[in-house]
């Protein structure tokens, strides 16, 4: 039987269902969107491909942040065109149309009418009508913004629409004469979280952290990378999270050293720390959490020497973010902490009094080689500029970001102390700036050796 399909049911299968985003919400960043591209403008946005994995086989299908982030619609094949102060509508839709005989296969589609219905389309067509349908939506109009040279098809096509409205010239018809990076506008927009954005990646960052709280446990001597990974990724789905944000990193002992280490095909040892980043993605926001703990749930004392002085950097960085800071300064922090800590801890030569020096020469590097953090949202790294006119930007309430510091000893590296060769050691929160400082999304993982050695020990 046929039914039509609701924005509802395509999140039915989470057993802990949160509200989806109401379609109200929708049409407030759509219309923000509008207003921001103003009548001179059209607006067109694509979905996400669907990926091949081999014969016939894709990887799971996700939405293009973007367009979720505007209408919630999870389809592929589908374009979005908005059209400020358009009399017959400012919001169009091109989407696959009801296929009985397809929707045996793959489940239901919203079709032309569920875009109306559902997804706050004022007008949709079915996306084989789009070379002929488009080019009058976004005849007359000066600007067209879209994501610029960021799908070769899309750029050939979009040639081709303006090509058939020149065509139309004597007809009275003209074609937009500036293309403009639809980013510009919809990404600085998506940089500032509202209150339901932040509601739905502070459950997120939770049910994260309830599931790194579940593999401290879980972790012993002898198991395998992956079954932590296991482990992980069902207690989000439990938790509402069916997805992750991105590939967990599980690394025991010196496979914490590889950044992206991804393989998790090791067993942990005892002895051995064990670095796991990782986060669920819920209801398409993302969290992403560090915790680095020890197999045996004891930290040796190199172990923990290291991993004090990481968490104080973490903790000077944090303490930086705050509105009005530039967003260099955890960063900074950071880096000043470290420093001095590899100094003290004798793998950096030269004494306190070289600190500035060697912050200058970049001397810690070596054990310290990425940022301190990046805007997290929709996407694990999320969109928004990080500099303005030149100067970093500046911390504003809504904002969310991680802050990461990390400090690996590559066991290949002769002259690291012997004690400290093979550790690696991340920590890694997800913060939202508010009105006063911040708020720690992903405080429930236990983070000091006290809290992890009572956790692991409990
Ligand atoms: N998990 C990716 C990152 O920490 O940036
Ligand atoms: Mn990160
Ligand atoms: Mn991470």
């Amino acid at each position: 039987m046929a039914s039509d399909k609701s924005p509802a049911s395509t999140t039915a299968a989470s057993p802990a269902l949160t509200p989806p985003i109401p379609p109200a919400e929708y049409q407030r960043r759509r219309h923000r969107l509008l207003a921001a591209i103003g009548r001179e403008g059209v607006a067109i946005l694509t979905t996400a491909p669907e990926q091949v994995r081999n014969g016939h086989t894709h990887y799971p299908y996700r939405q293009a942040s973007d367009f979720t982030y505007l209408t919630g619609f999870p389809e592929p094949e589908a374009l979005l065109v908005l059209i400020p102060g358009r009399k017959e509508g400012e919001v169009v839709f091109f989407c696959r149309p009801r296929d009985p005989e397809k929707e045996v296969w793959e489940g239901a589609r919203a079709g032309v009418e569920g875009a109306v219905k559902f997804y706050g389309a004022d007008q949709a067509y079915p996306f084989h009508a789009l070379d002929e349908e488009l080019p009058r939506l976004i005849a007359d109009r000066d600007q067209l913004h879209y994501p610029l040279a960021r799908d070769a098809d899309l750029d050939l096509k979009v040639m081709g629409w303006i090509q058939q409205l020149r065509a139309q010239a004597r007809a009275g018809v003209s074609a937009p004469r500036a293309l403009v990076s639809l980013e510009a506008l919809l990404h600085e927009q998506r940089l500032i979280k509202d209150k339901t954005e932040i509601k739905l990646m502070r459950r997120a960052a939770r049910v994260s952290a309830a599931a790194h709280r579940r593999v401290m446990r879980f972790c012993q001597p002898g198991r395998w990378e992956f079954e932590l990974e296991a482990e992980f990724t069902r207690a989000c789905a439990e938790g509402g999270a069916r997805f992750q944000a991105y590939p967990p990193i599980v690394g025991g002992g010196a496979n914490a050293c590889v950044l992206h280490y991804a393989d998790n095909a090791e067993r942990l040892r005892d002895g051995d720390l064990v670095l796991i980043d990782a986060g669920g993605e819920l209801d398409g926001y993302a969290s992403d959490i560090t915790r680095t703990y020890p197999v045996n749930g004891r930290f040796s004392p190199p172990q923990r020497e290291m991993y004090e002085l990481v968490l104080a950097a973490q903790a000077a960085a944090i303490a930086k973010v705050v509105p009005g800071n530039r967003w260099i300064e955890p960063h900074e922090a950071a880096v000043k902490t470290l420093t001095r800590g590899l100094v003290d801890l004798g793998l950096l030569a030269g004494g306190r009094k070289a600190v500035p020096k060697l912050i200058r020469e970049e001397a810690y590097k070596p054990y310290f080689m990425h940022r301190t953090g990046h805007w997290l949202g929709m996407d694990v790294h999320d969109v928004g500029d990080y500099k303005r006119g030149g100067d970093w930007r500046r911390f504003e309430p809504g904002m969310a970001l991680t802050v990461e510091p990390g400090l690996y000893v590559a066991p290949t590296r002769q002259e690291a102390p012997k004690r400290f060769r093979g550790i690696g050691i991340r920590i890694e929160d997800d913060l939202v700036v508010t009105a006063e400082g911040h708020e720690i999304l992903s405080r429930d993982a236990p983070k000091s050796v006290a809290e992890i050695e009572a956790w692991m020990g409990g």
